[in-house]
């Protein structure tokens, strides 16, 4: 698969809902094949009917990506089914609060081995046959939180961090032979953020991001950040000093106290494009 052309043969984790479940209904139609995995079966071969009747071809992979084994398992029984596959996208993630644990390190582990080592996972069974063929994309979903370590969110934005940085060196190790992408959303309206307590500034619909990541491979995108506004503030956010910084979160916090503790407050409104 090279630019311009679309690609054929697509395995996307997350699949079972959120920004992964638009992807794959995104890519749906003929001549396509999908592989689609994530933990909820039932959740999975929902969206896999759903694919179906757009006349995509699914194989589903009831799956935990912290599995390492069931990973390459699923990955080699896809390449195996299709011969060739054109598009990885590591999509499937959790987010926890540092404070949903008594101070322990599960919830740094549990994040780190299924945002971070999953995707590390999901990804690294394909690279061989796509620099064999010096063809095809790999993505990564990432976030802004990646960007700069957030209050009560460390195990999160750790996770996004070391992620970033591990597809920057693939890309770097690939060197153009292969497509590989990292994407940073903002805000977007999915289960994740369901329960979030405060107003998310431009929020995305899940398919509208679907169809900025379905965009980013068509061009050949290296990172992506979206929104558009977004964008623009993690690029101040990224050069801001520490001091500046922790000033601008002590700012936040004065006046929203609840943007940095749980609470199971309605979603905001969902806008859908803002750029
Ligand atoms: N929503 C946002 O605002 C936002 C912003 C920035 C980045 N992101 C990133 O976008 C990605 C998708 O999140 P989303 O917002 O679409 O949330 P979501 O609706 O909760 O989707 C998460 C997906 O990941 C799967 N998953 C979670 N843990 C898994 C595991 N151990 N093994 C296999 N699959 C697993 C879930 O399926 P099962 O539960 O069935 O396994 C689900 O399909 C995540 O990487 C997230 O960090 C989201």
């Amino acid at each position: 698969m090279g630019t311009g052309r679309t690609p054929r043969t697509i395995f996307i984790t997350g699949a079972s809902s959120g920004i992964g479940e638009a992807l794959a209904s995104l890519y749906a139609e003929p001549g396509r094949t999908l592989g689609l995995l994530a933990r909820r079966e039932a959740a999975l071969h929902a969206v896999a009917v759903r694919c179906r009747a757009r006349g995509a071809e699914v194989e589903v992979y009831p799956v935990d990506v912290a599995d390492a084994h069931a990973v390459h398992a699923a990955a080699s029984a896809f390449l195996s089914r299709v011969g060739e596959v054109d598009l990885v996208i590591a999509n499937a993630g959790i987010s926890l609060r540092d404070d949903e644990t008594g101070g322990d390190d599960r919830v740094p582990r549990e994040v780190m081995a299924i945002n971070f080592l999953g995707a590390v996972q999901t990804l690294a069974p394909f690279i061989p046959t796509m620099e064999a063929r010096g063809a095809g994309s790999l993505v990564a979903v990432s976030s802004v939180a990646g960007f700069r370590g957030l209050p009560n969110a460390g195990a999160y934005s750790a996770s996004k961090a070391a992620l970033n940085a591990w597809m920057e060196s693939l890309r770097l190790r690939l060197d153009g032979r292969v497509h590989v992408m990292t994407v940073c959303p903002g805000f977007v309206t999915t289960p994740m953020t369901a329960a979030n307590p405060f107003p998310m500034p431009w929020l995305l619909s899940a398919d509208e991001a679907a169809r900025r990541i379905a965009r980013g491979v068509r061009r050949r995108t290296v990172v992506i950040v979206f929104p558009r506004r977004m964008r623009w503030l993690m690029l101040l956010v990224s050069a801001a000093p520490p001091w500046l910084y922790d000033r601008a979160v002590r700012w936040v916090r004065s006046r929203r106290p609840e943007v940095f503790h749980r609470s199971t407050a309605a979603p905001s409104k969902t806008g859908d494009r803002d750029d």
